[in-house]
């Protein structure tokens, strides 16, 4: 297994091009599944996630050809014919987003047959909102052995559904399935993360008809058949983020760049509260930092888009670690999702965690150790917290950095990091 090692202390200076969103692009490649035509994506992160994606796409018939476009990396899919509808345990265990391909399986071809994900260290995650949807879409249900067998022989049919609270994946889910149903569909509560507004208007191109883009009401007529299309896959505002606190923690000068501002506002609002000099551009930021001058604890509450990520949490309580004063951050969306805070504390960092509250008081310093990545986000704040801290850090299961940061080494060592990958066999690559 390849672990990381940084040696922390250098100033990160230079620019760093952000790549697709890796939580964007799962769900267009699932949207490739509701028409015979090819569809392009451009923009397109190669990361763990998608090349699996890809290899699920595959096993039901989709051709799959990545290739370097004009404007990077792109991918075509096609699924001119499905040919099978099954999606086994091994594959759906692997990468929960995998579940969402029972929508459009179902849509295209009225049957499919998926594993239920089960759990995952954030959280229980349970999929009872995705199956309220699709029951109310007309979709017969059944629940036997780990499996969900879905069947609407004849087609699915618009229904008005308000989810109970927000969910990104159940109300992608939904707009996945109801693009081809019979009649309208009006989604109440539906998130607002702009990957759903990338989904939604990449499904529009495609041929879909959706009202109330980027608000929490979409309405979608559904139509009978979909086309192909070329789209360009929106910037990854997690990868975004985690290099602007990178920057902000280890001090120093970056420019990230191929991204847009307003994708990370809550976090840039945080940041500048602490301190932080964060200057937006016509496609990213800039994000200064001096590192001799002490940052300021700031709290932060989890919350669904426009809200603080909770996909940036960790990250900031990274950075929080050597902030001035204490800082409260609360988990509002998942359970169980302060399991890096363990491994900043191997650090030296001070944190207690209580049910979904962690406080932190900031130090004046921390100091490398050998740490373990839990999950992808958590992994990533390790890498943070080891830039700046004194001396090595090394990082063991970076397999989960691999499933949402793309070339993360390069891209940070071209800044003045000093980073590197140690493979399972000791070797550096
Ligand atoms: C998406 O997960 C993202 N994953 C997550 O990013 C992200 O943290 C999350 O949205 C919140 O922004 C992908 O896009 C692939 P939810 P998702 O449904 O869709 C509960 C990463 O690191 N819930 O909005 O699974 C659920 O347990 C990942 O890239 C139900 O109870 O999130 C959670 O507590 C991690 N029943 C809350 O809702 C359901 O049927 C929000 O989950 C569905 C969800």
């Amino acid at each position: 297994m390849d672990s990381i090692a940084i040696q922390g202390g250098n100033r990160l200076n230079g620019t760093i091009p952000i790549s697709g969103a890796k939580n964007s692009a799962i769900k267009l490649m699932a949207a490739s599944i509701l028409t015979d035509q090819p569809l392009l994506l451009t923009n397109m992160p190669r990361l763990a996630d998608t090349k699996f994606l890809g290899q699920l796409l595959r096993q039901f018939g989709v051709e799959v050809t990545e290739r370097d476009g004009a404007d990077g990396q792109e991918t075509l899919f096609h699924a001119r014919e499905i040919t099978s509808t099954f999606a086994p345990y091994d594959l759906v265990r692997q990468m929960r987003a995998s579940f969402n391909v029972l929508g459009p399986l179902l849509a295209r071809t009225g049957h499919a047959k998926v594993s239920l994900p089960g759990g995952c260290t954030i959280g229980a995650r349970p999929v009872d909102l995705h199956l309220q949807a699709l029951t109310a879409l007309g979709a017969e249900i059944e629940l036997d052995e780990g499996y969900v067998t879905a069947s609407a022989p004849n087609g699915l049919t618009g229904a008005e559904i308000e989810f109970p609270f927000v969910s990104v994946g159940a109300t992608e889910h939904a707009l996945l399935a109801a693009v081809l149903a019979t009649g309208t569909t009006v989604l109440r509560r539906a998130a607002r993360e702009p990957e759903i507004g990338d989904l939604a208007r990449c499904l529009v191109a495609m041929g879909a008809k959706i009202e109330g883009i980027d608000t929490d009401v979409l309405t979608i007529t559904g139509v009978t058949a979909l086309g192909g299309t070329t789209w360009s896959v929106i910037p990854d505002r997690i990868e975004m983020g985690s290099y602007a606190v990178a920057a902000a923690m280890a001090g120093g000068e970056v420019r990230l760049t191929r991204s847009r501002p307003g994708l990370i506002e809550a976090l840039i609002a945080r940041m500048v509260e602490a301190g932080v000099e964060v200057i937006p551009t016509e496609d990213g930021v800039i994000v200064r930092r001096d590192p001799a001058v002490r940052l300021k604890a700031v709290n932060v509450t989890t919350e669904v888009y426009p809200g603080f990520a909770t996909d940036l949490q960790a990250q900031f309580m990274a950075l929080m670690t050597l902030a001035e004063g204490e800082s409260i951050i609360h988990e509002n969306i998942f359970e169980n999702r302060f399991m890096h805070a363990p491994e900043l504390m191997r650090l030296g960092a001070e944190i207690s965690v209580h049910a979904g509250e962690a406080r932190v008081t900031g130090v004046e310093a921390l100091h490398g150790a050998p740490v373990m990545a839990t999950d992808l986000r958590a992994s990533v704040c390790l890498v943070i917290a080891g830039l700046a801290a004194r001396g090595e850090t090394t990082i063991g299961r970076v397999y989960h950095l691999d499933r949402g940061f793309e070339r993360l080494e390069e891209k940070l060592s071209a800044c003045g990091a000093d980073i590197r990958r140690i493979g399972g066999d000791g070797h550096e690559h």
